[in-house]
């Protein structure tokens, strides 16, 4: 995170500065589904400053998910550019943006997308595991966060064995226990009822400000998009202020 410090770094001529964690431009998104264009997104700009918080609004099926995925390099844009921690995603081979995501990113999802045969401690430290730490290193770090999020007393328990609200919350902690610069939220309540979303959501808004991560957070919840500093919606295919 700290290499980028004092550095700038070039996107369509513009010298971004090194307060941007995650940017995109002209970013367009058009799914073929057979011979049938779905355009979803038309041309999407967006910067995220360090620690900054953005919600993305939108109706069901407006893009919001295309938009994060694109933003996290797990897929490729029709046309535009995405930057990630000062660097150009599409400059990248596919091993080296499997690296930088790593480094830089968070993901939550809807559902929790947690290893169903690993415990919570395997789960949780397997983004270090991935980054080469040690494992006693990385098992020691999964614990302290799990203890963050509260389930001290659920370390070896599967995903099975947690209720949907614990099992977000190991989501959270595995998200976060690389301290990336960047979280990207998608619906992270949305299998959740309202006063356990509530409760995780809080959670994670402390935990994001505590570590000054940024957070993309993807919601059709207009409660928890209030707590943004800044809200975009989605419509036609373009951010709107909202
Ligand atoms: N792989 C795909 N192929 C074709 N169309 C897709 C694909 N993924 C999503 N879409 C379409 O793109 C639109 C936006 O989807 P999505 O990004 O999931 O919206 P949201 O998250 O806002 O509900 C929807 O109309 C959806 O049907
Ligand atoms: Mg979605």
């Amino acid at each position: 995170m700290s290499d980028a410090r004092g550095a700038t770094s070039e996107m369509s001529g513009v010298r971004r500065e090194a307060t941007t964690a995650l940017a995109c431009r002209g970013l367009r998104k058009i799914y073929l589904q057979g011979r049938v264009e779905v355009p979803v997104l038309l041309g999407v700009d967006l910067t995220v400053g360090k620690g900054e918080h953005v919600a993305i609004v939108g109706a069901s099926g407006s893009g919001k998910s295309t938009l994060l995925h694109l933003l996290g390099g797990l897929d490729s844009a029709t046309a535009g550019e995405v930057e990630i921690g000062g660097r150009d995603i599409q400059s990248l081979n596919e091993a080296q943006r499997g690296e930088l995501r790593n480094q830089t990113l968070g993901f939550v999802y809807q559902f929790h997308h947690l290893l169903p045969e690993f415990t919570a401690i395997e789960n949780v430290a397997m983004p270090l595991l991935i980054r080469r730490m040690r494992p006693a290193e990385a098992h020691a770090r999964a614990v302290e966060m799990l203890q963050r999020v509260g389930l001290g007393h659920r370390l070896e328990h599967a995903p099975s064995e947690l209720s949907g609200g614990e099992r977000q919350r190991v989501a959270i902690a595995r998200a976060l226990v690389t301290k990336p610069a960047c979280v990207l939220a998608d619906e992270p309540t949305g299998n959740l009822d309202r006063q356990t979303a509530s409760e995780v959501f809080a959670l994670m808004l402390e935990l994001n400000r505590g570590l000054g991560t940024s957070l993309v957070i993807a919601t059709h919840d207009s409660e928890i998009a209030a707590h943004a500093a800044r809200i975009l919606r989605l419509v036609d295919g373009v951010l709107q202020a909202a």
